[in-house]
Parts: structure tokens; sequence; C-alpha cells
């Protein structure tokens, strides 16, 4: 759980480097798993900057969220290796079965889906990972077991 001292920790640590923003952003994803709302005045008043312009590139990366993610992230790989190997009718079978887009969390909050761009695991395409663990030869059926470990 986050607390404005907690923010103000991470803002800290980070403020006096040039181009603080994005890492600072990112400490606080990283640490919290979102972005509170409340941290943006937090963050705009310790960097003399507007609160517009901390809303402004909070939404400009897809990587931020504002909102707590589920208990699991899974990231669906988007680049070149995995689209050859079958990535799009594997991305449209994970939006169906979850009911969700890019960036958007299941009903029951367990899983929030996620684009990502390689995950390392070209060899093995098409990858997803889920929490720290890579996957490969990800097909529709084995996203459903994997989906099913998960939930069960
Ligand atoms: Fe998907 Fe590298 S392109 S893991």
């Amino acid at each position: 759980e986050w607390t404005p001292q907690s923010i103000q920790d991470e803002i800290d640590a980070l403020k006096h480097k040039p181009g603080a923003l994005l890492p600072i952003l990112h400490a606080i994803q990283d640490r919290f798993g979102h972005i509170p709302k409340d941290a943006v005045p937090i963050i705009a008043e310790s960097l003399r900057q507007t609160r517009a312009e901390i809303h402004g590139v909070i939404s400009f990366y897809h990587h931020f969220r504002t909102t707590p993610p589920g208990s699991h992230v899974l990231q669906l790989c988007r680049a070149e290796a995995c689209q050859a190997m079958g990535a799009r009718s594997l991305e449209a079978h994970a939006k169906t079965k979850l009911n969700v887009d890019y960036h958007q969390t299941t009903r029951d909050r367990e899983i929030t889906l996620e684009a990502v761009y390689c995950l390392g695991n070209c060899a093995c395409a098409p990858s997803i990972r889920i929490g720290d663990r890579v996957h490969g030869r990800v097909t529709a059926e084995k996203f459903d077991r994997l989906l099913d470990e998960l939930t069960t």
C-alpha cells in the first residue's frame, strides 16, 4: 500500500537527475503496481510542473497505469518473431477469452492484459509472460491451460 510519504521518498531519490519524471513514474509503478491518482499532485509539486503535464506523460506512455492491476499481469508479445508465429490469432483468442482489451483488467480482477514487444524468447514464439514467468509456443489451448492453472 502506498502512502504520500512513500511516494515522496521515490520522488526525492530521483528528482535531482535530468529528465527525472519518467524514472520517477517507473519507480512508483514498480513499487506499487500502479501510479495512484493522488500521487500526481505530489509529483507535480516536487518537480515544479503542472498536474496536467504529469497526467499528459502518464497517459502518453501505455506502460503506466493509474489503477491497481489484477492479481496477475499477463503480457502478450506483439513483436516480429511472435507475429510470424501466430501472435495475432493468439491475441484475438486472449482478448475474447478474457473479455478485455490491452491495458484492461478482467471483471474478477484476476488478470491484467498488457502488450509487450519481445520477451527475449523469440526462438519459442509466440510468447507470453505471466508474472515473472515466460511461456513459449503458446497455442490457444496452452493459453487456456495456463489460465486454468492460475485461477484454480
Ligand atoms: Fe516475441 Fe521476441 S518477438 S519473444
